[in-house]
């Protein structure tokens, strides 16, 4: 009796340790972590987990009963201070074997669907799918479409149900395409392609990273993927399609009478057009500060070899700088006069542009969407 109240009383005294631990573990609820592959979202995320699944179902039940055995060894055979020196032995060549094959028959049980896994994510996708070159720069992504003539930068739009066929490359160091929730990593190299291919299951915007060291700011070389509904793909690929460098022009129509008329008018209505002075002031400042050498501002058919990142649609994308800021007017303003502060090392420089004219820019670049 009185051992029973000294043991409950031994689990009230922990028991706020074990509230604390619960609460702690709660903490680790992969809601909180945008960029986990334990909930894969594709038909490649989802061979990875499962051999990790597997990997740690074989753990835990060589966990049990080696931890089992010797916590029973110490309790069943503890010695008392009057027990005579046991029977010393060297060597049992039975136990040896034991001991020996049976992690080699665990680790072949592990190896066999790994090897599987292996096999499986390296298969040629199949002729549908769709086509995307991965380029890899210091530090940034560029996405090419061949199929549909498109460029894109730091936003991978990829449509739900489709496998997308990844081809990848890079101009400068090695980089790791990683997009969690959807595949594992990949590395690009200098002149040598390397493929990956998955099939997205859910629309929404998902985090992905570079996961190879590659400079200075290998830390801040993210990127997005947009899964979308093919409706919504389709209609996403048909507006970049439209876009030009001036989108404000397709209403305007002030010089260029090649312009048609294009989502441009969709445009105009968010953001400042020809008539705005910033919009106009920001036009002029984009060509004179030589943004133009660096940066394409066409989607469709746009120059291969840009060293910055295409800004067709930088006005819509949800981030800067590869992940790095927020895609604000706030933000875009503050990279625009002083990229080096924000991502120090980075290609673009110190154009010493002034506040002013950094208003302006943002006010042009917003239109860009
Ligand atoms: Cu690119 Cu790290």
């Amino acid at each position: 009796m009185l051992l029973r109240t000294a043991s409950i009383r031994r689990v009230r005294r922990l028991a706020p340790l074990f509230c604390a631990i619960a609460l702690v573990l709660a903490g680790c609820s992969p809601d909180h972590y945008a960029q986990t592959a334990l909930r894969p979202i594709s038909d490649f995320g989802r061979i990875g987990d499962d051999i990790q699944t597997t990997t740690l179902k074989w753990a835990i039940v060589v966990f049990v009963l080696v931890e089992g055995a010797l916590l029973y060894a110490i309790f069943r055979f503890r010695g008392k201070p009057t027990d005579p020196e046991p029977s010393q032995v060297h060597g049992n060549t039975t136990i040896e074997i034991v001991w020996t094959v049976i992690p080699a028959l665990i680790l072949a049980a592990i190896a066999v669907p790994t090897v599987r896994g292996i096999f499986q994510t390296n298969i040629t996708p199949a002729a549908d799918a769709l086509e995307v070159q991965v380029i890899g720069h210091q530090w940034w992504w560029e996405f090419r479409y061949p199929t549909l003539n498109l460029t894109t930068a730091n936003e991978l739009h990829i449509p739900v149900g489709q496998t997308v066929s990844l081809k990848m490359g890079t101009v400068d160091v090695v980089h790791s395409f990683w997009p969690p929730r959807f595949a594992g990593k990949r590395d690009l190299f200098p002149n040598r392609e390397t493929r990956l291919w998955f099939k997205a299951e859910e629309a929404g915007e998902y985090p992905g990273q570079c996961a190879e060291f590659c400079g200075i700011q290998h830390a801040r070389m993210a990127f997005r993927v947009r899964a979308q509904s093919p409706e919504e793909f389709q209609a996403w690929a048909a507006h970049m399609q439209s876009l030009r460098a001036n989108p404000a022009a397709a209403v305007a129509a002030p010089k260029d009478s090649v312009q048609t008329v294009s989502a441009g008018a969709t445009v105009q209505a968010q953001a400042a057009g020809p008539d705005d002075p910033q919009y106009a002031a920001g036009e002029k400042l984009f060509q004179a500060k030589g943004c133009v050498a660096c940066h394409s501002l066409n989607a469709f058919d746009a120059p291969k070899g840009m060293i910055g990142p295409n800004l067709a649609n930088v006005g819509d994308r949800s981030y800067i700088g590869a992940g790095t800021l927020k895609n604000t007017d706030e933000n875009l303003a503050r990279w625009i006069e002083n990229p080096q502060l924000i991502k120090q090392g980075v290609l673009m420089p110190n154009l010493g542009v002034t506040p002013e004219d950094a208003k302006a820019l943002v006010a042009y670049l917003r239109a860009h969407q």
